[in-house]
């Protein structure tokens, strides 16, 4: 009959779904502090991401009302809420990259250093977790001061018995997102088009974008560049200020997550994906963690790609800049010892 005929069409379509959906089965990420400004939006879009399958979301607040309403997304993508100290374990369990947002943001007037207190015992907790629980996942600290708080992260998986230096980075993206979208305005290009590798960490003349190395060149005088290298180093007090109090950035630091999240799993997965500055363990200069173009494999860093050519001022900028990066990471390892 027509109704039988019917009934073994749609099983044969559920059969051929359900297969697809085993095929494409790909990556479990998990984000921490996944209610707040920033892990909101970057759950969002994650969630719209192709290579994360599940999503495994955690906060110290219940994550289970905005974990229902991604769950409705049509993507393939399966939401897992989680919330409070006992639920941590759970969330990092069987994760192929944690991204930690957790933490407080800043205010008018603060340094992101003066979140140190506040922001590193919560990284530290969590990276000992993740180097138990998921000792091979990658791990992405976008919570401030990253400078330092990287440090406190690998001293703490150190002690927990599993530190891999080649799956611990600091996300400095957001400034590489700035300098594209501030270059692309001034050159009337699309953001897309500009290449620029900004190297260094994430604070004020620590982050130091090589403009003598930008594709297309760079076209403006030195006078133009300074001013766009202070742009960049002082985005972040732009957003704070113009937030008046309601916090940092969110949305754009969301966006350039997601990008980074996004070159991480391309690399798991084996696939060609252009290079990503980030703050890693590295002996490109003094400092132990230095920003510098980046390829990824299954194992996390495939490639550090060291310093790029520098002209005079940007070789000077970058002194200055492993200068402060020495002190960050001093003060996250005393930390630790404590
Ligand atoms: C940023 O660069 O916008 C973030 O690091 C947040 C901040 O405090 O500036």
């Amino acid at each position: 009959t027509n109704f039988s005929k019917t009934r073994l069409c749609w099983q044969l379509y559920q059969a051929s779904t359900s297969q697809r959906l085993t095929q494409t089965r790909q990556f479990r990420v998990a984000v921490v502090g996944a209610a707040g400004g920033i892990g909101q939006p970057l759950a969002l879009l994650l969630m719209t991401n192709k290579l994360v399958t599940e999503l495994a979301l955690h906060d110290t607040e219940t994550t289970q009302g905005f974990g229902k309403d991604l769950s409705h997304i049509s993507t393939v993508c399966k939401v897992k809420p989680y919330f409070g100290e006992t639920e941590l374990k759970k969330a990092i369990d069987g994760s192929h990259i944690v991204m930690i947002t957790a933490g407080m943001p800043r205010k008018p007037g603060q340094t992101r250093d003066f979140l140190f207190d506040t922001n590193a015992p919560i990284v530290a907790r969590v990276a000992c977790l993740v180097a138990k629980r998921a000792p091979k996942a990658l791990v992405g600290i976008i919570t401030n001061p990253v400078n330092a708080v990287v440090a406190v992260a690998a001293e703490a998986m150190k002690k927990a018995g599993c530190y891999d230096p080649n799956r611990l980075f600091g996300v400095t993206t957001l400034d590489v997102v700035r300098a594209e979208k501030f270059i692309g305005e001034h050159m009337n290009i699309h953001p897309y088009d500009v290449r620029i590798p900004v190297v260094g960490g994430h604070a004020g003349t620590t982050i130091v974008p090589i403009f003598s190395q930008c594709q297309p060149p760079f076209e403006g005088d030195e006078k133009c560049i300074a001013a766009i290298v202070k742009r960049i180093q002082t985005g972040g007090d732009e957003v704070v200020k113009a937030k008046a109090g309601k916090g940092s950035a969110t949305l754009s630091m969301a966006y350039a997550a997601a990008r980074f999240t996004n070159a991480l799993m391309r690399g798991l997965k084996g696939k060609a994906c252009a290079p990503e500055c980030a703050y890693v363990q590295s002996d490109a200069t003094d400092a132990p963690f230095f920003s510098t173009p980046l390829s990824f494999g299954k194992d996390g860093i495939k490639k550090n790609h060291g310093l790029p050519e520098m002209n005079e001022s940007e070789k000077k900028q970058v002194k200055v800049a492993v200068d402060a990066l020495k002190k960050s990471a001093a003060k996250g390892v005393e930390f630790m010892k404590k």
